[in-house]
């Protein structure tokens, strides 16, 4: 059994799978609803609720999984990047747990979580193929070559997709977090009211910057009313445009690379228009696109771990 856990940003998770890549338990405790009143995650708000968290976190997902601390045999935990002071909860938690018993500990990349969420069962996916990694951080295309080795084809210039997603939904006056607000709203709303530009950058890369501009230029002289009426109209426009470079980008990849399958994981992968727009591609499960911990544990699978007690050293990094 491996124990995960994940805290580098806003949700503080614990989750156990065993050796073969089954979840027996996925916990995720979201601060959302406690960093919505600002509009956006507070880093030091988020570390000292990890801190309150972390430890029933770890028990519930021992118990939902009905094992005990004598059943692990190795753990697994973010190490970045991330909020600085929200991975170091994490972290020092589970070398206090991977001490106490002598176990040893996998430094897991956030990134290789996202990524490694598609080789959890029943649905494990077998590399090679084309991963579109699209979250609240990072935009990126990568060529998968195997469980350990991959190649970066692709990234943003500029916003995240998700970053896109949270900043055009405070432009329309919707709560934190905004994508999954944007997607709700925007299947009432006419994708085609208004033309949002889908920047051409060169090689494989995506720009969404100019699209926010775009979107604040059709909001900006709404009176509230005004906006009202349309903001159902403007997120399924925006959504169709960012949705348009992600899929336009992916399918170019895939066609380059000669990649037989596309994957999408990460928040952005919840996205219900872009999951129609994909088929035929390998969907992370919606409940492991989001931050959790059984993806951090999945690629604990295939990291070798640091030893006992080689792992108290390390440190968190905040980017790659
Ligand atoms: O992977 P994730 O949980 O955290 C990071 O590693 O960043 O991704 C969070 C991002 C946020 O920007 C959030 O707005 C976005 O994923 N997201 C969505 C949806 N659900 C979450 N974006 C579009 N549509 C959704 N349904
Ligand atoms: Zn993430």
């Amino acid at each position: 059994m491996i124990l995960g856990l994940e805290t580098s940003c806003d949700e503080t998770a614990a989750a156990v799978i065993d050796d073969d890549g089954h979840i027996r338990s996925n916990v995720v405790a979201s601060q959302a609803d406690l960093h919505a009143q600002y509009g956006g995650v507070v880093p030091e708000v988020a570390s000292r609720r990890h801190l309150e968290l972390v430890t029933p976190v770890i028990r519930e997902a021992l118990g939902e999984a009905g094992v005990t601390l004598d059943d692990v045999t190795k753990l697994a935990v973010t190490q970045g990047p991330g909020l600085i002071g929200a991975l170091l909860v994490g972290l020092a938690a589970a070398k206090a747990v991977a001490w106490s018993r002598r176990l040893p500990l996998v430094p897991v990349d956030h990134l290789q979580g996202h990524v490694a969420s598609l080789y959890l069962q029943p649905m494990a996916l077998e590399p090679p193929f084309l991963c579109l990694l699209a979250s609240g951080g990072h935009t990126l295309l990568l060529d998968v070559r195997s469980h350990g080795e991959q190649r970066v084809l692709g990234t943003t210039l500029d916003d995240a997709a998700g970053e896109a997603f949270d900043k055009g939904a405070r432009l329309l006056g919707l709560p934190y977090p905004g994508g999954r607000e944007i997607d709700r709203l925007a299947r009432t709303g006419d994708p085609g009211a208004y033309e949002f530009p889908v920047a051409r950058v060169p090689g494989l890369d995506f720009s969404f910057s100019g699209l926010k501009t775009a979107l604040l230029y059709a909001t900006r002289d709404l009176s509230p009313h005004e906006l009202a009426a349309r903001r159902a109209d403007l997120a399924a426009s925006y959504q169709r445009a960012i949705v348009r470079a992600l899929v336009g980008r992916v399918q170019e990849a895939a066609k380059q690379a000669g990649a037989g399958t596309i994957a999408v994981v990460g928040g952005v992968a919840a996205n219900s228009e872009l999951r129609e727009s994909l088929p035929g591609a390998a969907l992370a499960p919606l409940a492991l696109c989001t931050d959790n911990a059984a993806m951090i544990a999945s690629a604990g699978r295939f990291t070798d771990p640091v030893p006992y007690p080689g792992y108290l050293g390390l440190d968190a990094y905040a980017s790659r």
